[in-house]
């Protein structure tokens, strides 16, 4: 924190020195599927000399409550923009989103463009679900109704992390575990049909004006690098950095360059 000396409010009959980091770039992080605002701890720790970071749970991850699915993208973008409402933040912010938290951040512009004056894209796409794809989310609702988030867990675990970092470092596969596991069944349930039914967000490329920065993890196993570039080419102006040794969350799995990409890009907006 930073005291600034001028700020000193007239409070009583005493002067009240106060630090406040609402003058720090304002910055939305929006979560992947199925984790929550643990996800961005690095980048709270991090980059909070330089950024106001808000980091929700999505409905019915983390410590949210859940309602029944199905839900919707909308829903969650609903849901970000009552949340800032509720914290005064009226002026535009940078909006992040990882994987889902992208599909998110894509509706959040469609609804709220006046709301967003940053993008930042993790390790997510522009593009619907094919027929398979859909197929697929169905069958997970299925295993996740059956199995809870364990279910889910032990399934797509392996696949979030680099092969080298599931193999090498234990306790990040225990911290996305965790993060997993709480997870409720209808929060998962929602979460899957709001992706299955996503609209498509490649035709609103060319019309994002905001600065963008767009990291995606080099041995991404779910969502493939050549989705990054597309978007990097879909959006005027926009700057694509792969992460190299990094998976599907490249902000766990290399914090240095995924931060030290993100404090620059956010020193743009001072
Ligand atoms: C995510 O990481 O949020 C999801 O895996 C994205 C997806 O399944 O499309």
């Amino acid at each position: 924190m930073i005291t600034d000396p001028q700020a000193k409010s007239q409070s009583g009959e005493y002067l009240m020195a106060f630090e406040d980091s609402c003058d720090r770039v304002p910055v939305l992080l929006i979560h992947g599927f199925p984790l929550s605002s643990s996800l961005w701890d690095f980048q709270v720790d991090d980059l909070a000399d330089i950024a106001r970071l808000i980091a929700p749970d999505l409905r019915g991850h983390g410590l949210s409550e859940s309602t029944p699915p199905p839900l919707s993208v909308g829903d969650y973008a609903d849901d970000c923009a009552r949340l800032l409402d509720h914290l005064g933040m009226d002026g535009p912010v940078v909006v992040a989103g990882l994987s889902m938290g992208g599909y998110v951040a894509f509706e959040f512009c469609r609804r709220f463009p006046e709301r967003v004056g940053g993008l930042i894209l993790v390790s997510t796409r522009a593009g619907t679900d094919s027929a398979a794809g859909k197929e697929g989310r169905d069958k997970a609702a299925g295993v996740a109704i059956a199995g809870g988030a364990a279910a889910i867990t032990a399934d797509m675990l392996p696949k979030l992390l680099a092969p080298a970092a599931y193999e090498a470092e234990p306790d990040l596969v225990e911290f996305v575990r965790e993060m997993m596991l709480e997870t409720s069944t209808d929060g998962i349930v929602g979460a899957l049909s709001a992706m299955r039914d996503r609209p498509d967000s490649t035709p609103d490329l060319p019309a994002l004006e905001v600065p963008t920065l767009i990291l995606h993890g080099q041995d991404d196993q779910l969502i493939p690098v050549s989705e990054a570039e597309v978007m990097r080419d879909g959006i005027p102006g926009s700057e694509l950095v792969i992460v190299p040794g990094a998976g599907h969350l490249p902000n766990l799995e290399q914090p240095d360059i995924f931060n030290d990409a993100m404090r620059e890009f956010l020193e743009g907006f001072y």
